[in-house]
């Protein structure tokens, strides 16, 4: 079996390759050479992920004949900023990098946000390469194409969608990242096999072990198999206007659950418990096939931390429907027809009555 692969993935204006598998980071020097044609380029990566490997893949760069100026920044959500945005640009404007630069963000979902929102809007846009290092940043984060960072009024609020030039997913970085980020991380591919492929779910939970100690060539297989859902949903609908929504599965919930938790729930549990609580409404509502939820949560059960103490259905219900995914007032949710396949609904998501969402987040909290 050959533990690595190219993806390409379709956007309005062309296509960006993704490249995955144990030792891809190879090709950076490369990739960068064809996109800064000065060959100088802003290397940037957060305080944990700079001496572990952005100084490593900086200096890989400066051996071929490049030029990279290496920026870091404090790591944690606290810095997906627009303070952050400013300090970084003005480094680089400092630097005296030019249109014939690049950005090279070399971190989790924080670094690929913020070095793609700071690429976007530096002289007007330049390139990006994204190499992903956590699950979550190779898996979601790092394909797509949205950028941005998080303001008082809410995450994520002010971005840009500025496609990467390509992204180098390299399993070997993830063996540094942290037990929880690992667990964290692959609730989304396991969203990913919920949502499109019944296989890539059933391969998740089978080599659950190997992919929680960071096995490269595991990871390579299922962060690949991840990566073609993903590419395949965001190249049919870029701009989210309807089949994107299948991704938010699991995610109306679960943001309410991480807000009203204060985001002492860490993401990937939230949605965890998200897609639980989502399945036990498909199938009160009838949507879902009986037994869904079951199986999402004996997936998810190793996964996932519990609800902490104090986080209460009233808490919750507050944060609910203050979501992006809001029509008219009203949360919106996706559910599934079963594991695999996502029921249609309109525009992919579905109105149920709140006493119906409450009843099923009021088992699930209970449970928790
Ligand atoms: N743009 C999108 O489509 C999209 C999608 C999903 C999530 N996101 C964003 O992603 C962010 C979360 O991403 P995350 O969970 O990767 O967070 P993160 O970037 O904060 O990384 C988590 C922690 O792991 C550390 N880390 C990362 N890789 C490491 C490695 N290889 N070795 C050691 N430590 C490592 C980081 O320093 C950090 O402390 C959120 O801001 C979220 O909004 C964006
Ligand atoms: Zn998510």
């Amino acid at each position: 079996m050959i533990h690595s692969g190219r993806v390409d993935v379709r956007t309005g204006v062309g296509s960006y390759p993704v490249f995955v598998g144990h030792g891809v980071a190879r090709v950076l020097p490369g990739l960068v050479a064809e996109r800064a044609a000065s060959g100088r380029f802003a290397l940037i990566s957060d305080s944990n992920v700079s001496p572990l490997h952005g100084e490593r893949l900086a200096e890989a760069c400066r051996v071929s004949g490049l030029d990279p100026t290496l920026l870091s920044f404090p790591a944690g959500e606290a810095s997906k900023t627009r303070g952050r945005w400013m300090t970084l640009t003005d480094e680089m404007l400092e630097a005296g990098l030019g249109r014939d630069s690049c950005v090279v963000a070399v971190g989790g979902g924080v670094t690929t946000d913020l070095g793609g929102f700071v690429a976007s809007t530096y002289l007007r846009g330049i390139p990006v390469i994204q190499v992903p290092t956590s699950y979550l940043a190779m898996v979601d984060a790092s394909v797509g194409g949205k950028t941005g960072v998080d303001v008082a009024a809410g995450k994520n609020l002010v971005g840009t969608f500025h496609p990467p030039a390509a992204v180098v997913a390299d399993t070997e970085l993830l063996r540094t990242l942290p037990e929880r980020n690992r667990r964290e991380g692959l609730v989304e591919a396991v969203k990913h096999g919920a949502v499109l492929d019944e296989g890539h779910f059933e391969a998740i939970e089978r080599r659950c072990d190997d992919l929680l100690r960071a096995d490269p060539d595991t990871a390579s297989d299922v962060v690949l198999a991840s990566i073609r859902i993903k590419a395949d949903v965001v190249s049919k609908d870029e701009f989210e206007g309807g089949f994107r929504h299948v991704l938010n599965f699991g995610h109306t919930i679960g943001h309410a659950l991480e807000a009203a938790s204060e985001y002492r729930l860490g993401h990937g549990s939230a949605v965890g418990l998200g897609m639980i609580t989502e399945a036990a409404i498909g199938e009160r509502v009838g949507v879902t096939a009986p037994g869904t939820r079951d199986r999402l949560k004996r997936a998810l059960d190793r996964l996932i931390d519990p609800a902490p103490p104090g986080l209460t259905l009233e808490r919750t219900v507050a944060y609910l429907g203050q979501d992006k995914k809001v029509r008219r007032g009203r949360p919106r949710y996706v559910l599934l027809a079963c594991v695999g396949e996502t029921s249609r609904g309109v525009a992919w998501t579905h109105d149920v009555p709140d006493e119906v969402a409450h009843r099923a987040l009021r088992e699930v909290l209970d449970a928790a």
